[in-house]
């Protein structure tokens, strides 16, 4: 059997992906399995979208183009972050970059900064890929907690202590997965502040994923480190991208924007790996990011109903008690008074009430399950009621 790589090595499958597709092989056995582990919005592509795709493989838009995405898309991209973030952030098309989705905009940005031994900071609980992509960037990853009780907010004195000399880079992620903490902007500040203390010059990078900033809900307000101190802008790494708020997650697209040395060595990684994203979903996100807004809008406001009945049933089971969200479409769930870890606890509801979620130990926490809510109210209100039964004949 031939040896792979060791920097491979540890590196194991999403378990995110994995439990999902455990629901699915159950739910295609004919079982009536509650699916909340579910990473993406469950609309259909907003239909403008689907047309505008349709029209480019009419118009045969089917060719290679340039590794950074087609020059429109990267325009459009640049109005649209200084649309939504507003005076002084303006990049340049030639400070954007597209990706195959966020993910990979997170891998190529972490790829260019990282030198073996360096170390990247990342809040937990955190997104189950960070650890891995900073690990294949050579990188070790130093968490620093995040407390419930605190709103799952960034503790700015906390960051200043971990940076050492290794430090390259914090990892910011506002709406977070799996929390959906947003941060408020005082702490945005008070963290800006810490990093720029640490370090004066710009060295210490800051990768902003804010992959869920459209899916927030009222009244908290997703600012961007780089709009709450624009000084930081020289050293952001902004990434984003269509797959959430427009429900486009299987067409790949994300992006970066940040300072022009860092996203022109991404770019030349790129080309030498996925060259373009795939031209067809380049101009579908274009009518995404340059259409009627309406459809994300509706989506935000069905995910926060759907918050509030999933949040508002789980703190009535005994034994849980649920952070209230503020953006994505995750509740991420306080399972410590049911006296078992987090995985074995996912097990039982899947064998015992067949409700799929997904445990927290991928994303740091053994007290915590995280259920999706990227799923209808009757799905959610059904939940509710056998979490309800299971909770009482556990208690009997
Ligand atoms: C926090 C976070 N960042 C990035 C991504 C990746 O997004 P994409 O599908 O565009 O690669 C996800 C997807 O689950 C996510 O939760």
């Amino acid at each position: 059997m031939p040896q792979t790589a060791d920097r491979t090595e540890g590196i194991t499958g999403s378990p995110t992906l994995a439990l999902a597709a455990k629901a699915k092989a159950l739910a295609k056995a004919g079982k009536p399995v509650l699916d909340f582990t579910a990473g993406e919005p469950d609309f259909p592509t907003p239909q403008a979208v689907k047309a505008a795709a349709v029209k480019a493989i009419e118009q045969n838009c089917t060719k290679y183009t340039p590794v950074a995405g087609i020059p429109e898309l990267r325009q459009a991209i640049a109005n649209d972050l200084h649309r939504r973030l507003g005076d002084p952030i303006k990049y340049a098309a030639a400070e954007v970059m597209v990706s195959c989705g966020a993910k990979h905009a997170l891998y190529n940005a972490l790829q260019v900064l990282c030198d073996p031994g360096d170390e990247v900071i990342v809040l937990a609980p955190y997104w189950v890929s960070y650890e891995p992509l900073v690990r294949l960037a050579g990188a070790a990853p130093v968490f620093v907690e995040t407390r419930e009780a605190d709103g799952f907010q960034p503790d700015p004195a906390a960051v200043k202590r971990t940076i050492t000399s290794k430090t390259r880079a914090i990892i910011l992620n506002s709406p977070s997965n799996p929390t959906g903490a947003v941060i408020e902007e005082s702490r945005l500040k008070a963290l800006a502040a810490a990093l720029k203390g640490a370090r004066a010059d710009d060295s210490l990078c800051i990768i902003s994923d804010e992959i869920y900033d459209q899916i927030v809900f009222p009244p908290a307000r997703a600012r961007s480190i780089v709009q709450v101190d624009p000084t930081l802008i020289d050293r952001t790494i902004l990434v984003n991208g269509v797959s959430k708020s427009y429900s486009m997650t299987g067409w790949r697209i994300g992006y970066a924007a940040g300072p022009k040395n860092v996203i022109d060595a991404m770019i030349n990684l790129q080309s030498h790996s996925t060259s373009n994203p795939a031209s067809i979903s380049q101009y579908a996100a274009l009518e995404a990011i340059t259409g009627d807004q309406r459809e994300v809008q509706r989506m935000a406001g069905e995910f926060q109903r759907r918050r509030d009945a999933l949040v508002g049933g789980l703190n009535e089971i005994p034994g849980l008690s649920c952070f209230n969200p503020q953006g994505a479409f995750y509740a991420w769930c306080n399972i410590s008074g049911l006296k078992q870890p987090a995985d074995a606890i996912a097990a039982r509801w899947l064998e015992d009430a067949l409700i799929a979620t997904v445990p927290g130990e991928g994303f740091g926490s053994r007290e915590h399950v995280r259920f999706s809510f990227a799923t209808s109210l009757p799905t959610i209100e059904e939940a509710l009621q056998r979490l309800a039964k299971w909770a009482g004949e556990r208690r009997r």
